[in-house]
């Protein structure tokens, strides 16, 4: 586990993206290095992966390799080297997705995704994940006619319940790492929940020294 590793989930339309501009803002405030990457992508291989992934219709099985393809590549060049200076890296989306989406959504099951992060991030997990949670019908009614939807915000209603029903089991299964924020309340009542984790994070890991991999 790092103490300066926060990634954001939701299901899509959840709203994360303007809370991780209020947490980067946040923490450069208070004088630190911050990171703001994303998944899939973060390099330019993930960034190519991405577009792979958005566009192409593929298995479950194969979703779920490229996704752990573009994370490696993401983790040994942007990650890793920016925890291990120091710096606070702030991620929008991680493995906790490809639980919900590929375990759940695409039902491989939780087993199949926990044997490959084994293999790729062994003993590596976020310090904090900020999960936004919305029903299904509220979130999709927040990204249509926002851009063209993309081939998994387009998946059927009862997909993105899966997606939903697995991050809500992942955040019972480890309270301490995953605080679940009602995106049905007023965004400045979610933002004050976020940053006020975020504090208690700062101080939690104030005297900690970095160590991570590097390979
Ligand atoms: P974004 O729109 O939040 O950037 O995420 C891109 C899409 O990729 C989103 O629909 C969720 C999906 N996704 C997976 O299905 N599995 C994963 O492991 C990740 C990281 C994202």
């Amino acid at each position: 586990m790092q103490t300066k590793f926060i990634t954001f989930e939701g299901i899509d339309g959840a709203g994360k993206s303007s809370h991780i501009e209020a947490v980067r803002d946040c923490l450069t405030s208070r004088g630190f290095e911050v990171i703001c990457t994303r998944e899939p992508g973060g390099t330019a291989l993930g960034e190519s992966i991405r577009a792979l992934f958005l566009n192409y219709e593929m298995s479950p099985e194969t979703e779920t390799l490229l996704v752990f393809a573009a994370r490696r590549e993401h983790l040994r060049q942007v990650v890793w080297p920016a925890l291990a200076r120091g710096a606070w890296v702030l991620c929008d989306r991680f493995t906790d997705a490809t639980y919900a989406y590929q375990g759940g959504g695409r039902a491989l099951g939780g087993a199949y995704v926990a044997k490959i992060a084994e293999i790729v991030h062994p003993g590596f997990s976020p310090a904090l994940t900020l999960l936004f949670d919305l029903p299904p019908d509220a979130a999709h009614d927040r990204i249509v006619g926002r851009e063209a939807l993309d081939r998994i915000e387009s998946e059927a209603k009862d997909f993105h319940e899966r997606v939903r029903a697995a991050y809500l089991a992942l955040a019972e299964a480890e309270p301490s790492r995953i605080a679940v924020l009602d995106s049905r309340e007023p965004k400045d009542a979610v933002r004050a929940q976020v940053i006020e984790r975020v504090l208690r994070l700062i101080g939690a890991s104030a005297g900690f020294a970095p160590t991570v991999q590097s390979r």
